[in-house]
């Protein structure tokens, strides 16, 4: 499907703030695809859906996991929230035709995973440091300078300051996000 279809679908879905976080996570995408090699249409599709899952309420979410068979694990069951990567993963693949490599930066966006592909990690690194986030939680200049200098080590920024907010707010840990940021370490 084409991105301007796309868009107007998103937008539909999106209360406006979101729908301008969408926007910003997709130019950013772009800026991110032409640095490392990625096709930037590619990236702008998924920049722009990554978070069309985001406003379903619980009970829409509920409805979804069951009718469309997701796999939910015990985590996911507690923070029902980090569901909508894999929810939205699903919309795509039905709705706009988005590949498999697609699906998955949007599957994973909120978690990461070991192994990540270059346009998962232009995803998880564009949803962080698009232009109208405000990072309350993180240097955000930060990992916008390291985001054009180096995309792992950007998220391995990002991953330890998303690991030590939960545990400064004594809250749950993906075991995903643990499994990518061991990955790149023992990557790079
Ligand atoms: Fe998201
Ligand atoms: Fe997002």
């Amino acid at each position: 499907m084409e991105y301007k279809k796309i868009e107007a679908k998103v937008k539909d879905e999106l209360s406006e703030k979101r729908f301008k976080h969408s926007l910003g996570v997709a130019k950013k995408a772009v800026e991110l695809a032409k640095i490392y090699g990625v096709d930037e249409e590619t990236a702008r599709k998924a920049g722009i859906a990554h978070d069309i899952a985001k406003e379903m309420t619980g009970r829409e979410i509920s409805k979804y996991i069951k009718e469309n068979n997701i796999e939910v694990d015990e985590i996911e069951n507690k923070k029902p929230g980090l569901l909508h990567g894999k929810i939205g993963a699903d919309i795509v693949a039905k709705e706009f035709e988005f590949t498999e490599d697609m699906q998955n930066a949007i599957k994973w966006h909120t978690t990461g995973r070991r192994n990540m592909s270059i346009l998962e990690k232009i995803i998880y690194v564009a949803d962080k440091t698009e232009e109208n986030r405000k990072g309350k939680k993180f240097d955000i200049e930060k990992a916008r300078e390291l985001s054009i200098k180096d995309l792992d080590e950007t998220l391995i920024f990002l991953m330890n300051e998303s690991i030590n907010y939960n545990v400064k707010t004594n809250d749950l840990i993906h075991p995903k996000t643990i499994e990518a940021r061991n990955s790149l370490l023992i990557k790079i």
